[in-house]
């Protein structure tokens, strides 16, 4: 480790937005059915559950105030990225969730960051992993379902870190989050066939000791976790991914999340990181 690295378990600042207007009315990825009940009541006490989960090991959540009219706002990962204060903003590729990026930006000039604004299509922290230890600081980014890759380009440019573009080719992993994690500074864990045969080298060679996951592990949103370097918070119905952590050294943290993967997403989902 170097010194660029935060110690593993040091306190984060993460950013939430409650689920009370979660619903599934329309379907943007192969997880959606606007068919299916949704406990919109379980959904918020999940949440919750997280949320306790994440203070309860030291961490902060600030908290961004859900809207009536923006059922997939609780994946508050999408609506930016952040590295040293500088925000890369959102632009969402569905117009269901276009405004979600306006209350980000909102957020983010309160809080005095740097905002920069998107010209290209790109879902924020939802497609792009930040890993301070890595070669000196690295920017893992997916695209072919959502993000544009000239973003990507972008992003270097603003961020000044190495940005590393991964296509995704399983529609049911069209987050690069939902495919790949940082375990901490600079190890992943990740299901090698989300992505391009090509990618799968990238990632090879760059990770030659990462957590590698199976397809079931995948498909129970294993993947989609929050680590602070020692403990990871991935849902209760991943086990296969929790037993792969905890043999890797890494302290699993189980929640119920049941609800708000019938809307294409996880705990890591529900979470952005401020990088202050
Ligand atoms: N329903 C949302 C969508 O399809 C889920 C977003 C999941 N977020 C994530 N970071 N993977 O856009």
């Amino acid at each position: 480790m170097t010194d660029v690295c935060a110690a593993a378990g040091q306190p984060r600042t993460y950013l939430m937005c409650p689920p009370e207007h979660f619903a599934v009315e329309y379907a943007i990825n192969p997880w959606m059915n606007p068919q299916l009940p949704v406990d919109t009541e379980l959904a918020v006490k999940q949440w919750e559950g997280l949320r306790e989960t994440l203070t309860g090991i030291g961490h902060q959540v600030r908290l961004l105030p859900a809207r009536v009219d923006l059922p997939d706002m609780v994946y508050a990962a999408n609506g930016a990225f952040s590295v040293d204060r500088t925000v890369f903003g959102a632009r969402f590729t569905y117009p269901q969730r276009a405004a979600e990026a306006i209350a980000h930006r909102e957020f983010y000039e309160e809080l005095g960051w740097r905002y920069v604004r998107p010209t290209e299509t790109n879902e924020g922290e939802g497609d792009f992993t930040y890993l301070p230890g890595a070669y000196g600081g690295t920017i893992l980014a997916g695209y072919g379902f959502r993000t544009d890759p000239d973003a990507h380009r972008r992003l270097q440019e603003t961020l000044s870190r190495p940005v590393v573009s991964l296509r995704l080719v399983d529609p049911h992993f069209y987050h690069l989050d939902t495919a790949l994690a940082a375990l901490d500074d600079e190890t992943v864990a990740y299901y090698p066939q989300a992505f391009s045969p090509a990618s799968q080298r990238v990632l090879r060679q760059l990770f030659p000791g990462a957590v590698i996951a199976d397809r079931s592990d995948a498909l129970a949103f294993g993947l989609n976790l929050i680590s602070d370097g020692r403990h990871v918070v991935v849902n209760s119905e991943a086990t296969g991914m929790a037993d792969k952590l905890a043999t890797a050294g890494y302290q699993p943290l189980p929640v119920e999340f049941t609800e708000l993967h019938k809307g294409g997403g996880s705990v890591k989902c529900c979470v952005a990181e401020l990088r202050g």
